[in-house]
């Protein structure tokens, strides 16, 4: 295959980025765009010429000209869609959480398996350029071993919360819903955790069923230690802070800043330096997405996020939510990925 040609199902602000990706990558084509809102599906097949607005999503999948879904609607429709998008022999690109249950998760596992398509889960953090440059450096032993990583998920819902909204489903914690980017982000540099122990609270959203606020402290292998704090009420601009400590040196980057900070130890003199490289901020980069998904399935590679790699974000998640309800440490546990 040499160009795939996509239809993005859900068409929010986060839709419309994900055509940008499609639109702006030369061997990608949108051809189909689907949501339940004809206004918002009628302005997004007029972005461009030739492209079909659709309804319903099953339209789209019986439709012949369609290689890939992007699906961008609430978390509750992850797992339908893209078990019926694989059984219908589409690439799934799926938004990020995978899904909200281990039932789901385990349902689009078997799906996946089944497959002999692409199904890649959209952890956005790590096409981000901050993130990219820690993880660049981190792996080529810049600060030397890990001992400590901490990530944030902070992002005051106040005005997305809006009676009615999806993201108001208990089973949609703060936590994993928007916490999973820092998961996900932590997973990806330090491995799989196997423990958390987790504090919360709810002093900000009055109308939100679940938490607002909460840090889980993790185990992860080779005795590292790390945390997560998540806050969906917190008053200030949407961020991810996040730092990773080593026996030569730190970094401490984030999604919105233009520089990413970072201190080693300098051989010559002995002492800790400080350093600022510039990065450019794109907290989004569904261009970056868009293109190694497209790579992925142009080249027949494996995507780097895959139902496995999106699970186990989710099973974290999921745990440290547990754990904050039942006061004590949670073993982590990742069986649903087990045939
Ligand atoms: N990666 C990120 O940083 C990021 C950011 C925002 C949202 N998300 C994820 O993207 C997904 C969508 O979130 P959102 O904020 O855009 O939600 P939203 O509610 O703003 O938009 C969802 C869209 O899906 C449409 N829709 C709902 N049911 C549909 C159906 N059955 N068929 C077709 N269209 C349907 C809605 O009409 C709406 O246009 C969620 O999974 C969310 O977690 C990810």
């Amino acid at each position: 295959m040499k160009e795939v040609n996509y239809a993005v199902i859900g068409l929010s602000g986060m839709g419309l980025a994900h055509i940008t990706g499609i639109t702006t990558d030369p061997r990608a084509r949108l051809a189909a765009v689907c949501d339940i809102d004809a206004s918002r599906r009628d302005e997004a097949a007029a972005l461009q010429k030739g492209v079909r607005a659709y309804g319903d999503y099953r339209d789209v999948l019986t439709s012949r000209d369609v290689d890939a879904v992007v699906i961008v609607v609430p978390d509750q429709l992850h797992r339908e869609i893209a078990v019926a998008a694989l059984a219908a022999g589409k690439h799934v690109l799926c938004e990020k959480p995978m899904a909200l249950t281990l039932e789901d998760l385990r349902a689009m596992i078997g799906a996946s398996r089944a497959s002999d398509r692409k199904f890649m889960v959209g952890q956005i953090c790590r096409f981000t350029p901050g993130f990219l440059a820690a993880k660049k450096l981190i792996e080529e032993g810049a600060i030397g071993e890990l001992f400590y990583v901490e990530s944030e998920y902070a992002h005051d819902y106040a005005n997305i919360l809006k009676p009615g909204s999806w993201r108001l489903d208990p089973l949609r914690h703060g936590f994993l819903g928007g916490g999973c980017h820092a998961v996900d982000l932590l997973r990806w540099i330090a491995g799989d955790p196997e423990e958390v122990s987790a504090f919360a609270n709810r002093k900000m959203l009055a109308d939100c069923p679940t938490d607002d606020c909460m840090i889980a402290i993790m185990k992860f292998p080779d005795d590292v230690i790390g945390k997560v704090f998540v806050s969906t009420g917190c008053k200030r601009n949407y961020t991810m802070r996040s730092a990773f400590y080593g026996s030569k040196g730190t970094i401490i980057t984030d999604n919105t800043s233009p520089n990413m900070q970072a201190f080693r130890v300098d051989s010559t003199c002995g002492y800790t330096v400080p350093m600022l490289y510039p990065i450019s901020i794109s907290n989004h980069n569904t261009i970056g997405e868009i293109r190694t998904f497209t790579d992925c399935i142009v080249n027949d590679t494996p995507v780097p996020t895959d139902a496995f790699e999106g699970a186990k974000t989710v099973c974290a998640s999921l745990a440290a939510i547990r754990a904050s309800h039942s006061g004590t440490v949670e073993k982590i546990d990742y069986s649903v990925l087990e045939p």
